[in-house]
């Protein structure tokens, strides 16, 4: 649908009036702990950014102060303007520095279980992540890397993946992460774009049992471009990989004869930190840029806020999303070091070898904080209670969730298999350029509803608003926007300013709003609800129906695990909606009396709870979703499925490609 669509009002008609205040005894330790504490900050951080941020700024080391907290001429931010400092510092040497070297950064656990039922864990102390970090730091410096250069990261979830990242902060060589699902187009594309011509990866990476073998998918791009000269390469999985002398060298021979001695680089506040691709609705993925100072500072606060890290009170970190990705750039690494709170990072599958395998891990690991996204809890759910049962999961305190909105049916499993009605739940909004979180709920002060992210994190203004860029009113739909610029926000589109300018900022040029294509509308307790993207707002027969409800409504039947919701063309109505389900059983006969019924019975459900015009007019039953390997589901592909159209799309970053031709089949 166009983007000017949406700017009417999108009709809201889910109605959600369950509410859960913070825990009372969570809420008296909290570093906010009650609504009135959450105003009064965000009103001083909108108020008073010049202090707010300073007072913020200054809990981490600077080599040289700011001389100014923020220069802003929209869409350009700068922050902590003329301050030099440094990311790895602050996430490592500055724990080392202040008498904690010996405490827990990281917890790494491997996905294969030892013979004799052991899982293999690894603690890396901040002693052992500095003396790891300057050693690589010095290999990259032997290969010839440059303050500036940018250095590609195509690696499985193991330790040296951090290790490799923190060593490019230390030496302000951005990193250009690519997760390690992607293909060897992907690499190139990436390489090219990011004009690099180093690689670091691993022989191969372990997901459900097998290996990925990521290092033939390096080769495989390294002969699509003749940029890359150096290739270094860890050894996980010990699978056979061809070998280019000259160019491909061992990680642990390089740093065999490392030395340790690798202070970090004073930057500048707004040098380059790292550029992450993200993949836009249309067109080649976007690399967005994230700078040092303000990023270091926005994700160490937030993840400060958002999961109430403690580090003297025994709090153990997860975050089950891989550093291939934002959240794991922000929420594993740079945000929750510099909080001293351990951080868990697992390399495998959620189930493997059992479907219990993330509830066997928080019961040993003693896990307080634990931040999923959606699709995985949904997968949960599917798999059926009986898993989490069997651990002990009250070390629990707060959950996060993350990604794409969350059916109010997954937050209450969320809320009672796994918090036992008793850990307040955190869905938070943010994106790859936004940097963290921007909002949520903040788990001593907010009380929650499920399937809303509740309010602006500190610092940010959040607003809907029509297409005059005006705010709309209670309940009503809009544009999502963010009025003010914030520490963490993107500094541009690495080699595109037209497109950064274009896809961010063009809709609200005079008004300096920052846009990020989310359609939401704010309740009458002040709480946001996201609607999904601004493109998946559906007008049905005159009525603007948020695909992201209707998804929500199906999947309260009692039947259903999952659905996507997409339009299609329609004579009458303009568009219709086509709704792509999975069932909580097995599917029935196609065209038996049992899939009628049922088909007949979700329909009526939809209208019932929605309203008949949110009643899908085709109903397909399939296995599983079309996803990208970061869990989206890839609407396009469904739309041109639900209208009869040849696919043009690319499928290629499909996880599991024999799913069209079923799908074709579902109708
Ligand atoms: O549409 C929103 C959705 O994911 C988009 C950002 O995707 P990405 O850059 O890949 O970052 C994902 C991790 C931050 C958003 O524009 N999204 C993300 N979190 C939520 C969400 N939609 C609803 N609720 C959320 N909590």
């Amino acid at each position: 649908m166009p983007q000017d669509q949406a700017s009417s009002s999108i009709e809201s008609v889910l109605h959600e009036d369950r509410h859960f205040p913070p825990p009372a005894g969570f809420a008296a330790q909290a570093h906010v702990g009650s609504m009135e504490q959450y105003e009064a900050l965000h009103q001083r951080s909108l108020n008073d950014p010049e202090g707010f941020w300073a007072e913020e700024a200054e809990r981490h080391h600077w080599f040289k102060p700011w001389e100014k907290v923020v220069e802003w001429d929209a869409p350009d931010a700068k922050w902590f303007v003329g301050g030099t400092t440094n990311l790895c510092y602050n996430a490592v040497d500055k724990q080392v520095a202040d008498g904690f070297g010996s405490q827990t950064a990281i917890i790494w656990e491997a996905e294969p279980i030892d013979a004799d039922g052991t899982p293999q864990v690894l603690h890396l102390t901040y002693s052992d992540l500095m003396r790891e970090t300057a050693k690589f730091a010095n290999v990259l410096k032997g290969q010839g890397v440059k303050k500036g250069d940018v250095v590609t990261i195509y690696m499985g979830m193991v330790p040296e993946l951090a290790i490799a990242v923190l060593a490019c902060a230390r030496i302000g060589a951005p990193h250009s992460v690519i997760f390690g699902g992607f293909s060897a187009q992907a690499i190139k594309d990436r390489v090219e774009d990011g004009r690099s011509n180093i690689i670091i990866t691993c022989d191969g990476s372990w997901r459900r049992g097998s290996v990925v073998p990521l290092k033939d998918n390096v080769d495989e791009a390294c002969k699509q471009t003749d940029l890359v000269d150096t290739v270094i390469v860890v050894k996980r999985c010990e699978n056979d990989t061809a070998w280019t002398e000259g160019r491909d060298a061992w990680y642990h021979d390089l740093m065999a004869t490392a030395t340790d001695d690798c202070p970090c680089e004073e930057l500048d506040s707004e040098d380059l930190a790292f550029i992450l691709y993200t993949s836009g609705s249309t067109g080649k993925p976007k690399g967005i840029m994230h700078t040092t100072g303000g990023y270091m500072v926005w994700t160490a606060m937030t993840s400060r806020l958002t999961f109430d890290l403690q580090p003297d009170e025994d709090d153990v970190y997860w975050c089950t999303a891989d550093i291939g990705w934002i959240t794991g750039h922000s929420y594993i690494l740079y945000g929750i070091l510099p909080n001293r709170v351990p951080t868990i990072m697992y390399e495998g599958g959620p189930n493997y070898p059992g479907a219990d395998r993330f509830w066997d891990m928080v019961a040993r690991h003693k896990v307080t904080k634990f931040y999923t996204a959606p699709t995985a809890i949904r997968a949960f759910m599917k798999w059926g209670d009986e898993h989490p049962r069997k651990h002990d999961l009250s070390s629990l305190k707060v959950l996060g969730t993350v990604g794409e909105p969350i059916n109010p049916e997954a937050w209450m499993w969320y809320h009672k298999v796994i918090g036992h009605e008793n850990c307040p739940i955190v869905d938070t909004w943010w994106q790859t350029e936004t940097g963290g979180h921007m909002l949520t709920p903040l788990p001593g002060a907010t009380t929650t509803t499920p399937g809303s992210c509740c309010r602006p994190m500190i610092g940010v203004d959040a607003a809907v608003v029509n297409s005059d860029g005006e705010p709309v009113g209670t309940n009503e739909g809009g544009i999502l926007v963010i009025r003010k610029p914030w520490p963490g926000m993107l500094r541009g589109i690495y080699g595109d300013r037209d497109r950064y300018i274009d896809t961010y900022w063009s809709r609200f040029q005079d008004k300096g709003y920052y846009v990020p294509a989310d359609g939401a509308r704010v309740d009458d307790n002040g709480n946001f609800w996201i609607m999904g993207r601004i493109d998946d707002v559906i007008v049905v027969a005159g009525h603007n129906i948020g695909t992201m409800e209707v998804e929500s409504a199906i999947v309260s039947h009692e039947a259903t695990a999952e659905a996507a919701v997409v339009g299609y063309p329609h004579d009458v109505k303009g568009n219709a909606l086509a709704a792509f389900i999975i069932l909580k059983g097995d599917l029935p006969t196609p065209g038996s009396e049992e899939d009628l019924a049922l088909k007949k019975n979700i329909r009526d459900h939809c209208g019932k709870e929605l309203g008949p015009i949110c009643k899908p007019d085709q109903v397909r039953f399939t296995e599983a979703l079309p996803k990208t390997r970061s869990g989206k589901i890839m609407r396009r592909l469904l739309r041109d499925i639900a209208a009869g159209n040849e696919i043009t799309q690319d499928v290629t970053t499909l996880e599991d490609k024999s799913i069209v031709e079923k799908l074709q089949a579902s109708g």
